[in-house]
């Protein structure tokens, strides 16, 4: 027996732990294709971009504890193709790994910044360990760090780069922050968290170009015809699900590889799970894609059970976090379809929280450094309370009479 997991990051190590918890003592391959053991990426745009972090620290695991348990680590190791007739893998080197069970944890990549100029030197991403380095190696030489994009990304780095005492403007397309995730009354506390840290915000209009100048620096030129001369560009403008080799191999894919709620692609012989899975949810009516830990280690651990043969459906609790500066923003459920969102507690003092209602149901919460409401927020979600909107909203109600008894 054999089972091959491409891509080695939270999803993929999830799934070959998972397997050898759940007793499977066959051959289990781990591929990935950079040339680090499988690592936690949130702290790559906070603590480690600030210098406080050795690479080791980042590491899931020692190699040795994978060598214990026999998962044979491949790093720096490009699959090419998925023989699914022959049921073997196709390495770059061309060799081929037979498998029993594939499962496919291949993330996601950055999306490129669509503009002339854009192969600038001074022009980063960040998304994996060797973006992380090399931005953290120009830091410190720039003075002016232009970030494009205002969501996760973005913002974590304008905090990190204005606690290193860089002077930061943020180009933002939409007309305010992290729009994808939350609703106005947080992207404007963020917004007024960044001015009075003093990030300066550029929003509703887009990147033209980049035009290099003779001292190595660059202007960008704005769709609305002003211009921002920096020393370095941060674009986190959002990230790409890598699913080339599913879509080559026939499997049936959306914006992502297309898994059930048992984590199986179209072929029962191969599961999927992370933030490169369009997927289902017993939760949500509808499939959706999300890129977080969370759904990387509890789809993860559904995959496994998966190749193992047994079917446990996939209905964990989204929950997603942010810091910036001394702020923590945790999430959780998902809110994007809400037709009501009520405040929790006063803006101005820098700790309330958003609660997100569709037709009178409960169906996320975003907290700002309120992490004991974080946490009963998520039983409240988990045990599927009932809470009336105006209980959310009156800060004197006790939320934990809306749990169910133990
Ligand atoms: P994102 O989707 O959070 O934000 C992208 C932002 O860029 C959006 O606000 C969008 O409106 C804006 N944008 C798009 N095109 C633009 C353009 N041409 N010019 C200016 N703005 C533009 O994606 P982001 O920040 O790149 O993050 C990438 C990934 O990393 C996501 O999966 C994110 O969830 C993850 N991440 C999560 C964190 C967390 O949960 N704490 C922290 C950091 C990253």
């Amino acid at each position: 027996m054999s089972i091959v997991i491409v891509g080695a990051g939270q999803a993929g190590l999830q799934i070959a732990e998972s397997l050898r918890r759940g007793a499977y003592e066959g051959r289990l391959v781990l591929i990935g294709d950079e040339s680090f053991p499988p690592y936690q990426r949130p702290p790559l745009s906070k603590k480690y971009l600030a210098d406080q972090m050795a690479d080791e620290r980042l590491y899931f695991r020692p190699l040795e504890q994978l060598e214990k348990q026999q998962i044979e680590f491949r790093p720096q190791t490009r699959v090419t193709a998925l023989d699914r007739e022959a049921r073997e893998v196709v390495l770059a080197s061309g060799e081929r790994l037979p498998y029993e069970g594939l499962a496919l944890t291949t993330g996601t990549r950055v999306r490129p910044l669509p503009v002339p100029g854009a192969d600038h030197p001074a022009v980063c991403y960040l998304r994996g360990l060797d973006d992380a380095r090399r931005l953290r190696e120009r830091l410190p030489a720039a003075a002016r760090v232009l970030v494009v994009g205002g969501g996760f990304i973005g913002l974590e780095v304008a905090a990190t780069a204005r606690a290193a005492g860089k002077q930061v403007t943020v180009v933002e397309a939409l007309d305010r922050l992290m729009a994808r995730a939350v609703a106005p009354v947080v992207s404007d506390h963020f917004a007024s968290l960044h001015r009075a840290r003093g990030v300066e915000f550029r929003f509703g209009v887009g990147l033209a170009s980049i035009t290099a100048q003779a001292d190595g620096s660059f202007t960008a030129s704005l769709a609305d015809g002003s211009s921002i001369q920096a020393d370095l560009l941060v674009a986190g403008i959002g990230v790409l699900p890598n699913q080339e080799l599913a879509v080559a191999a026939g499997l049936e894919c959306r914006s992502g590889i297309v898994v059930d709620e048992y984590a199986r692609t179209s072929d029962p012989r191969i599961v999927a799970a992370g933030d490169c899975t369009w997927h289902i949810n017993r939760r949500f009516a509808a499939a959706h894609r999300l890129e977080s830990v969370q759904n990387a280690v509890d789809q993860g651990k559904i995959a496994a059970a998966s190749l193992l043969g047994h079917s446990v459906p996939y209905q964990d609790l989204p929950w997603f976090w942010s810091d910036q500066y001394d702020v923590k923003l945790q999430m959780v459920g998902l809110s994007q379809d809400h037709d009501a969102a009520l405040v929790r507690g006063e803006p101005a003092s820098g700790a309330f929280s958003v609660f997100y209602f569709k037709t009178g149901a409960l169906v996320g919460v975003d907290s700002i450094n309120r992490p004991a409401e974080h946490m009963l927020a998520r039983k409240l979600m988990q045990t599927g309370a009932v809470v009336p909107p105006e209980a959310a909203a009156d800060p004197a109600f006790d939320l934990k009479t809306c749990l169910p008894p133990a």
